[in-house]
Parts: structure tokens; sequence; C-alpha cells
């Protein structure tokens, strides 16, 4: 009997975004300038918050954390997503799916807490603004940075313990274009119901309560920008919508793929396409054409640069390229 517990399947095939021949070399080219529009806007990001000391503040450390997971967030699918554009049989091994399953949980469900923590952030630089210093010490900022890994690691952990006994046997055609853990279990050959609805449980309360914790936050923020009126309110307005807006196309994916996850599955390869690729662009789009600070930073990185060294000519047409959008 103990038999029957052997796993057969020693690797899945992904079935990637489209099934359409044709279309493979231009979906290659597509998500290849996306995936490169990704990592240099988010290393410019990182690169002008700690290299200049104006910027040396916990809003912008975070802000710099937050796209070190962006790339994160980005790279643990994509790479291999552009490989299999370019083949026919998009095989992935048993281990290599186990791994994407903890990564996009551990670095999704991070990305996650950090915005709570980008909220909170928020929160005590526009509600208590006199306690600000006080409250945000070093230590509490550290703290928030390393919160989110924390969370993320327990979560992915907590995922992965159901699913890495399940038994495979059968089907091994994953219908997406990385091993997502919904997907993964529906091949098992044992009945998945407590399972799935573990999983329901799980990710969807998780990325929930951040949600709803993120509403709330905001809801008070807004509020009480609204009652000063003030020059800087308009400011503190601007990152705000911003800040939202990254918060709406972050969850609103994450939140309909996993709470309702067993509805339609090339629904959820799209949706996964939201929080993969577009959310990670959009975090360096939004945050540096907002923001004048930030500008400011960039404009005066863009001038040491082009006086010295022979990579100024790539790092010249980066900025033409952000500050022609
Ligand atoms: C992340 O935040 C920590 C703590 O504030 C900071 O020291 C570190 O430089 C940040 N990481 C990046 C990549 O900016």
């Amino acid at each position: 009997m103990n038999e029957t517990n052997h796993s057969l399947v020693t690797e899945f095939v992904l079935l990637g975004l489209s099934s359409s021949q044709e279309l493979q070399p231009f979906l290659f080219l597509i998500f290849s300038l996306l995936y490169l529009a990704i990592l240099l806007g988010n290393f410019l990001i990182i690169l002008t918050v700690t290299s200049d000391s104006c910027l040396h503040t916990h809003m912008y450390f975070l802000l710099a954390n937050l796209s070190l997971i962006d790339i994160c967030v980005a790279s643990f699918a994509t790479p291999q997503m552009l490989a299999d554009f370019l083949v026919e049989c998009k095989s992935i091994s048993f281990e290599a799916c186990l791994a994407q399953i903890f990564f996009v949980h551990l670095f999704a469900g991070g990305e996650m807490v950090l915005l709570v923590s980008m909220a909170y952030d928020h929160y005590v630089a526009i509600c208590k603004p006199l306690h600000y210093t006080t409250i945000m010490s070093r230590r509490v900022c550290i703290t928030l940075v390393l919160i989110p890994w924390c969370v993320g690691f327990i979560h992915t952990t907590s995922q992965l313990a159901v699913t890495v006994n399940l038994p495979f046997c059968g089907p091994n055609q994953v219908d997406s274009f990385f091993c997502d853990l919904p997907l993964v279990t529906k091949l098992a050959c044992t009945d998945t119901y407590v399972i799935s609805l573990l999983i329901v449980a799980d990710s969807g309360l998780f990325s929930l309560s951040s949600f709803l914790l993120l509403v709330v936050s905001y809801t008070v923020i807004l509020i009480t920008v609204r009652n000063h009126s003030s020059s800087s309110t308009a400011k503190a307005r601007s990152t705000l919508t911003a800040h939202i807006t990254v918060v709406l196309l972050f969850f609103g994916p994450c939140i309909f793929s996993y709470v309702w996850p067993f509805s339609g599955y090339s629904v959820d390869k799209v949706l996964a396409v939201f929080y993969t690729i577009f959310t990670p662009i959009l975090n360096p789009v939004i945050y540096t054409l907002s923001n004048k600070e930030m500008k400011a930073a960039m404009s005066k990185l863009k001038s040491h640069y082009l006086k010295s060294g022979p990579v100024s000519a790539v790092i010249r047409n980066v900025f033409f390229f952000l500050e022609t959008k």
C-alpha cells in the first residue's frame, strides 16, 4: 500500500502564456523589453537612493527596498518564461516547480507586507508629524524592512508544507507560465479539496487582511489630509494617490486569483502577468515621475555619471527614456 504514495511525475509542462506558435516571437520581444525596463528602473531607484544623502530618510529606504522586492518578484519566473517563448516543449523539473511556488509566495507575500510597512510610515509622517523622529527610529525602520521577509518566509513555508508531499502520478500540464500553487495542487492524484481550502484560507486571508490593513490606514491618512488645508497636503495627496494605485493593481489580481482560485484558469494567467510584470514596472514609473526630490536626485546622478566613465552613454539613454515619458 505504501508504494502508491510514490510521486511518478518528475517534471511538469508549462503551457505558457499563449498556445499560438506565431505569437511566441512577438511575446518574447514585448516581455524582454518589459523585463529590461523593470531591471533598469528599479536598479536606478536603488542607485539614486543609496548614492544621494538627501534621500537617506526612512521613506526612501523603504522605497529602495520596495524596488529590491520588485526585482525579485519580476525575476523568479520571467527569465524562464522568456526562455520558454523560444522552445517548443516548456518543461520544468519537479524541484524547480516547487522552487517557483516557494519564491512567488516569499516575494509576493513580502511585497504585500512591505506595502503595509510603507503605509505605516506614511501614517506616522502625516498623522503624527511631531512624533515622527521619535517613533520612526533607525531600529523601527530596519524592523519595518525585516518583518516583510520574515512574514513572507513563514507564509511560503506553510504553503509548501502542505504541497511538498502530494503524490503526482498522472497529468502534468500546468496552464500558466510558472508553477502556481492552485494549478499544481489540482494535478495531484488524490483528493485535494481540503488542501485547496487550506490554500485559499492561507493565501486568501493573508492578502485580504494586508489589503484591509492598507485600506484602513489610507482612509485614516486621507481623512487627516482633508482636515488640514496647507500647501503640503497637495504633495501628500499626490504621493498617496500613487501609492494607492500600486496597492490596487497589486492586490486586485492576487486577491482575485486566490480568494476565487478555482474559477477560470485563463483569467488567472492574465492576472499573474499583472502582479509579476506590471506592478514591478509601475513602481519606478509612479514614484520617480511624481516625486520632485527623486527627480532632482536623478538629475544630480546623471550629471555625475555623464562626466565620468564609459557607461555614460548607456546611462544617458536610460535618463533620456525616463524623461521623455
Ligand atoms: C532597506 O532598508 C534598510 C533599513 O532602512 C536600509 O539600510 C537599506 O539600505 C535599504 N535597502 C536598499 C536596497 O536600499
